[in-house]
């Protein structure tokens, strides 16, 4: 799928929030090394940034317009191109973040020990990644690749599958010294009602749907996604949508 920084920053102030919340819980305190995986256009990495002032961060992403974003915003760092998947640590790191990326990745129970792997003794690994595939709005977008011209193209298309709690409890408790879970519901005010949740998703989940299609063929796949999610949310008298979005979060000190 192909990323688009401004897309993705439309909503910038509310996909911000939770890696604000996740890096508040980091209890790592002397950082020397840290990295952003899925540092996407900076934001994330600006935050990391704004808590361990003197530590040498870097950010990885795969999308060349994402890197592009993240360097012209903080261009002090320093920003590589590389797969989650593939990518090894030069040196051992105090923190390895990961907010709303690997959630594209498979094999959560062999990527997430390789991480903590690479961490130095007493650094953490913290991630967070949506837990909303139940939710109307992913629901109704498979619904949607289900049912039109385009359901042929999209018979197999899956996404690499998600996790409770316990299973990432479970997976990393051995690893670590300690490991914190928790999950949380965002409710999102997003201006502008049932379009700009479809502004949303065109900065994320439409991505791997709409690079499959030709103009008029996405066009057709918005409209009727937009009909559908017009019966899931409820319009607010000032006009905007509250977006529930459940994340979890994972903190676990090497
Ligand atoms: C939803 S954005 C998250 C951006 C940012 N971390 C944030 O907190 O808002 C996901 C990012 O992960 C990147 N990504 C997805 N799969 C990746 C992979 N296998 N390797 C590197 N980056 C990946 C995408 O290019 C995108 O920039």
């Amino acid at each position: 799928m192909s990323w688009h920084a401004q897309q993705y920053s439309i909503f910038e102030a509310q996909r911000t929030r939770p890696v604000r919340d996740l890096i508040a819980a980091i209890p790592t305190a002397a950082v020397h090394h840290a990295i952003d995986l899925g540092c996407g256009p900076g934001n994330s990495t600006e935050i990391l940034a704004q808590r361990f002032p003197h530590a040498r961060i870097s950010g990885l992403d795969s999308a060349a317009d994402m890197l592009h974003a993240a360097r012209e915003r903080l261009p002090q760092l320093s920003f590589q191109a590389g797969d989650i998947g593939q990518w090894q640590a030069a040196q051992p790191l105090e923190v390895i973040l990961a907010n709303a990326s690997l959630q594209w990745l498979p094999d959560h129970d062999q990527l997430y020990p390789r991480l903590v792997a690479q961490l130095a003794a007493g650094g953490t690994l913290a991630v967070q990644t949506p837990d909303n595939l139940q939710e109307p709005a992913h629901r109704l977008l498979r619904k949607v690749a289900g049912n039109g011209p385009w359901a042929a193209r999209f018979a197999g298309f899956s996404l690499p599958p998600r996790h409770d709690a316990a299973f990432y409890y479970r997976l990393l408790r051995p690893l670590c010294q300690q490991v914190d879970v928790w999950r949380t519901t965002y409710h999102h005010p997003l201006a502008g009602g049932i379009g700009a949740v479809v502004e949303w998703f065109k900065g994320s989940a439409l991505g791997p749907y709409l690079s499959q299609l030709d103009e008029p063929q996405a066009e057709a796949f918005l409209a009727q996604y937009h009909a559908e999610l017009a019966s899931a949310y409820e319009v607010l008298p000032d006009g905007s949508v509250l977006l529930p979005f459940p994340r979890l979060f994972v903190i676990a000190q090497r």
